[in-house]
C-alpha cells in the first residue's frame, strides 16, 4: 500500500482494485501522469476520465453540487456510482482529465483497498478501468497483467481479488435538477430514479443520433474481446463458442443459471476473456451470447455486449 501510494505521488502509474472493476490510477493533478494514463491505454484524448476521491468532502472541493447531486451522493456513495458535474474554478485536477470540457465525472468507490490507497495519496486519483483501450474490462489483478503485458511502462498491481460488481460505475450528468443517464453500470436506473422520485433523461448514441455528445467516451465499439461477438443467440453455430444466461442454457459458459443479473455482471467480462481463450483453443470464429434481459445491472450488461459486438474502427 505505502509502495502504490509512493509510485501515485511520483507520477507513475499503479493499477487498483475497485468494487465495479480495476482502475489504472495516476495522480489526477499532474498533466504528465495523467496524459501517462491516456498512453498505457492507447485511448483517444478526447475521452475523459473518471476522478477518484475518498470522500464527499473531496469531491465538494472539485466540482459544484446541485441538491440533486448531493441527494445521490448521499445517498450512494461510496459505491458504483459516478457523477458529471461542473468544475470549480479552483479545481485543481489537470484539464486534460476533462478532455476539453467545463464539467468533471468523480466517484467515492465502495472497496477498501482503493478507499486506502486514496486517503493516503491525498490528491484525487484518475482511474478509467485498467485495460488497453476498448478491449475487455479487468476484474482481477490477473487480467490487468495480461493486459499490459507488452507494454513496457511500470505498472504496479494492487491485487484486491476478484471484484464483486464486475461492471463500471453508472455514469449521469447532472445540470441543475436534470439528470442524464450517461452510461449505465453497476448502480441500477431504477435505484437512481426512486431516489430522484423521475426518470433520468437517456443519452446514448447506439439508440440513434446522439442529442449532445455529452460523453466523447461512450465509443459505440468498446469492450471488445478479441473474437467477434453475435448477440441474441438462441444456440451456437458451428464455428461459435457460446455464452448462455438462464437455467435451460446449454452453453461453454453461464453468466448466471438462476437468471441474477447481479450474479451476470460480476461474470460478465472474465467470461467473455474465457471464451475468448476457449475459442482460440479451439479454432472457433465468434462469441455467440444468448439474450439477456435489460432489466436491474441486464441495462448495464447488454450495454457493454452491445459495444463488444459493434463494428470495430
Ligand atoms: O467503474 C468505473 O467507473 C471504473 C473504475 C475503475 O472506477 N472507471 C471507469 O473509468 O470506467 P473510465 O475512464 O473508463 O470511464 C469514463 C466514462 C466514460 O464513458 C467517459 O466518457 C465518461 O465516464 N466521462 C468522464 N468524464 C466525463 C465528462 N466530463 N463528461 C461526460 N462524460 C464523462
Ligand atoms: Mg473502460
Amino acid at each position: 500500500m505505502d509502495a502504490a501510494a509512493e509510485r501515485l505521488v511520483r507520477g507513475e502509474l499503479v493499477a487498483f482494485p475497485t468494487e465495479t472493476v480495476y482502475g489504472l490510477g495516476a495522480d489526477a493533478t499532474a498533466d504528465r501522469a495523467v496524459a501517462s494514463v491516456y498512453a498505457a491505454k492507447g485511448r483517444p484524448t478526447f475521452n475523459p476520465l473518471i476522478v477518484h476521491v475518498p470522500s464527499f468532502a473531496d469531491a465538494e472541493a472539485l466540482v459544484t453540487f446541485t441538491p440533486a447531486a448531493r441527494a445521490l451522493a448521499e445517498r450512494f456513495w461510496p459505491g458504483p456510482l459516478t457523477l458529471v458535474l461542473p468544475r470549480r474554478p479552483d479545481c485543481p485536477v489537470s484539464l486534460l482529465a476533462s478532455a476539453g470540457l467545463d464539467t468533471l465525472a468523480v466517484r467515492v468507490p465502495a472497496h477498501p483497498l482503493a478507499l486506502a490507497l486514496l486517503e493516503r495519496v491525498g490528491r484525487p486519483v484518475v482511474a478509467p478501468s485498467a485495460n488497453p483501450s476498448g478491449r475487455v474490462s479487468p476484474t482481477t489483478a490477473d487480467h490487468v497483467l495480461q493486459g499490459f503485458s507488452d507494454t513496457l511502462l511500470p505498472i504496479g498491481v494492487l491485487d484486491g481479488g476478484p471484484c464483486r460488481v464486475g461492471v463500471e460505475s453508472t455514469v449521469v450528468q447532472v445540470e441543475g435538477d436534470v439528470v442524464t443517464l450517461l452510461r449505465p453500470g453497476g448502480l441500477p436506473r431504477g435505484a437512481i430514479e426512486a431516489v430522484l422520485q423521475s426518470e433520468l433523461r437517456r443519452a446514448s448514441p447506439i439508440a440513434g443520433p446522439a442529442p449532445t455528445l455529452h460523453s466523447p467516451g461512450l465509443l459505440e465499439s468498446h469492450y471488445a474481446p478479441t473474437l467477434p461477438v453475435r448477440l441474441g443467440a438462441q444456440g451456437a453455430r458451428p464455428g461459435e463458442v457460446l455464452l448462455g444466461f438462464g437455467p435451460s442454457a446449454r452453453a461453454d459458459l453461464n453468466l448466471s443459471e438462476r437468471g441474477d443479473d447481479v450474479e451476470a455482471a460480476a461474470n460478465l467480462f472474465a467470461m467473455l476473456r474465457a471464451l475468448d481463450a476457449l475459442g482460440a483453443a479451439r479454432g472457433a470464429e465468434a462469441i455467440a451470447v444468448m439474450p439477456i434481459p435489460e432489466k436491474g445491472l441486464g441495462e448495464a450488461i447488454v450495454d457493454r455486449l452491445r459495444r463488444a459486438a459493434a463494428p470495430r474502427p
